[in-house]
């Protein structure tokens, strides 16, 4: 007898960029209402499942351009029947745009791509213009972690978030209501690096009250 294939009864849960780079609602994204946290560039989404298997009351969107990544991401979310996650192949600097004002509560940005070469550094996440989105999307006391084992981008990140009115740097990464514990590897960026024996830098700031 042939073999049946096996149905997995699980939602939808990639979402249509082309829904998610014009200006829309978190009900939108996720059929029960509850706050709301993403992570940009989740890669195999390690960091992403754990958090959001932790806090089922929270929605929990990964943002990601490598679909082999997500694709990944996707099925261990299904096979772990996880309700509050949602996944998003786009260019995180064009989804950031559409976002609603004062609406996410953290922000996760680990270990982004480095771009090296100076020609390349408009296209870091960290820079000016998206610090000003992250400012205007988190809400009051909202959240930002960061971060990366590359000292350049590492350099010209901290001054960026450092020197806005609307950031405040916390004393130490992480903090009250972050989802890991400490000395948990974040990602799998993280445990690569770590056994390469890589620098790796950790930064958290808060959205202060408007
Ligand atoms: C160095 S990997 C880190 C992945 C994961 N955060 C980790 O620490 O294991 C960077 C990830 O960000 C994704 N990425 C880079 N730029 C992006 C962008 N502009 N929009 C969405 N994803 C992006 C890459 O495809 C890759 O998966």
């Amino acid at each position: 007898m042939r073999h049946q294939p096996l149905k997995i009864e699980a939602p939808e849960l990639r979402l249509d960029p082309e829904r998610l780079t014009k200006p829309f609602s978190w009900a939108d994204v996720f059929p029960v209402e509850r706050p709301v946290e993403v992570e940009i560039g989740i890669g195999k989404g390690r960091f992403l499942l754990d958090a959001a298997e932790k806090r089922p009351e929270i929605n929990h969107l990964g943002v990601e351009w490598a679909n082999k990544y997500l694709r990944f991401a996707e099925s261990r979310a299904q096979r772990r029947g996880l309700d509050n996650v949602r996944f998003v192949r786009v260019d995180a600097r064009e989804i950031m745009p559409a976002m609603p004002d004062r609406s996410v509560d953290t922000f996760y940005v680990f270990y982004p791509d480095p771009w090296p070469k100076k020609r390349h550094h408009k296209r870091r996440f960290l820079r000016e213009d998206m610090a000003t989105e992250l400012a205007r999307v988190l809400v009051d006391g909202g959240k930002l972690h960061v971060a990366t084992d590359h000292a350049d981008y590492w350099e010209a990140l901290q001054p960026v978030f450092d020197e806005r009115p609307e950031f405040e740097r916390q004393p130490s990464f992480g903090g009250p209501g972050f989802p890991l514990a400490e000395g948990e590897p974040l990602t799998h960026f993280e445990i690569k690096y770590a056994v390469e024996e890589r620098d790796r830098h950790r930064a958290s700031w808060i959205r202060r009250a408007r």
